[in-house]
């Protein structure tokens, strides 16, 4: 038999399969080269940059729980002129698509930012974060309420050819309309989910485990709520659901692409083992072998009710 078919395509980039590292999770690339090979990789999203360099929280700002991990790095980045200058040369090699993750405090800083990242060479698409639940920018304001996700949407849209992907918060009532108002409001894709906000508390010290006090929960411990969350969007929505959410193996990418996604992200996983995007790809593809399925496309959304 033929290998599979693997390739998707997001807006305008088509990728050579379906899975795709999760902003916060792989750095800029560079720091996993080691493991393997980059371009294996359908792409890989950056951490979020906003205009200026931001430092981030105070720390401790990871705190492992049962099945999950907390962070609350704050959108720690070192801004756009340091991410052009410094991190996009190596991205522009590593021969598979660079997606940059992005945010800002106004509706202004995140148009000013998307249509300087559309000059330069290199850049993919964008991800726009409107769901960071870590600091009060970061979006999570335009996240939370339909009309300003579209308002915020809208102008970015206006402000770039690139393919725009928009990542939605889970610390919403209902996740499918901030979805239809991305949609609405010009963006070629959405991908879900951010984190969640939470925390946890140390009980000798009677403190918080994280400086910040609350952080965002991520890994397997959140995967079936995102799994639900994506398979509600994705009968909204006539545009790619990304899905994420605690996946750490094919299976879980499986059950994504079968609720509706179109791609998945593996974030948190990556910290764990760097290899898990790798290995996902390969355990997709042995899925399509052993179950006769001549491409991954036809997966999508093919859960039965
Ligand atoms: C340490 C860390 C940093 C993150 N930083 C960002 C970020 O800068 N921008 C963003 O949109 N999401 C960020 N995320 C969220 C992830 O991209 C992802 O949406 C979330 O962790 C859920 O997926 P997972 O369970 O596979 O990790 C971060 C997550 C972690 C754990």
């Amino acid at each position: 038999m033929r290998d599979p078919d693997l390739s998707v395509k997001i807006g305008k980039i088509k990728l050579k399969n379906p899975v795709i590292v999760a902003s916060g999770t792989f750095g800029f690339g560079e720091e996993f080269k080691d493991f393997f090979d980059l371009h294996q990789l359908g792409a890989l999203i950056t951490k979020g940059i906003s205009l200026e360099p931001m430092i981030g929280n105070l720390p401790p700002r990871i705190f492992e729980t049962e099945g999950g991990l907390l962070n609350s790095i704050g959108l720690q980045n070192p801004g756009f002129e340091c991410f052009v200058n410094e991190k996009l040369p190596y991205l522009r090699k590593i021969g598979t698509h660079a997606i940059v993750n992005f945010f800002g405090n106004t509706p202004t800083e995140y148009t000013e930012l998307a249509r300087r990242l559309s000059e330069v060479r290199g850049i993919s698409g964008l991800e726009m974060n409107i769901s960071c639940p870590n600091v009060k920018q970061g979006g999570i304001l335009f996240g939370c309420d339909p009309g300003m996700t579209y308002q915020v949407v809208r102008s970015v849209r206006r402000s770039t050819q690139l393919t725009l992907i928009v990542k939605l918060s889970p610390n919403v009532t209902d996740i499918a309309r901030m979805a239809k108002s991305a949609e609405e409001g010009g963006a070629d894709a959405v991908s879900l989910i951010n984190t969640f906000r939470a925390m946890a508390i140390n009980i000798h010290s009677r403190k918080p485990e994280l400086g910040n006090f609350i952080g965002g929960l991520s890994g397997p411990a959140i995967k079936p709520i995102a799994l639900r969350m994506v398979w509600e969007v994705s009968r909204v929505v006539h545009i790619p659901v990304i899905g994420i959410g605690g996946i750490t193996k094919a299976e879980d990418a499986i059950e994504f692409i079968l609720a509706g996604a179109t791609a998945v992200q593996v974030g948190t996983a990556n910290l764990v083992n760097p290899n898990t995007a790798v290995e996902v790809i390969a355990g997709i593809k042995k899925y399509l072998l052993q179950t006769k399925a001549c491409r991954v496309r036809k997966l999508i959304g093919l859960f039965k009710v």
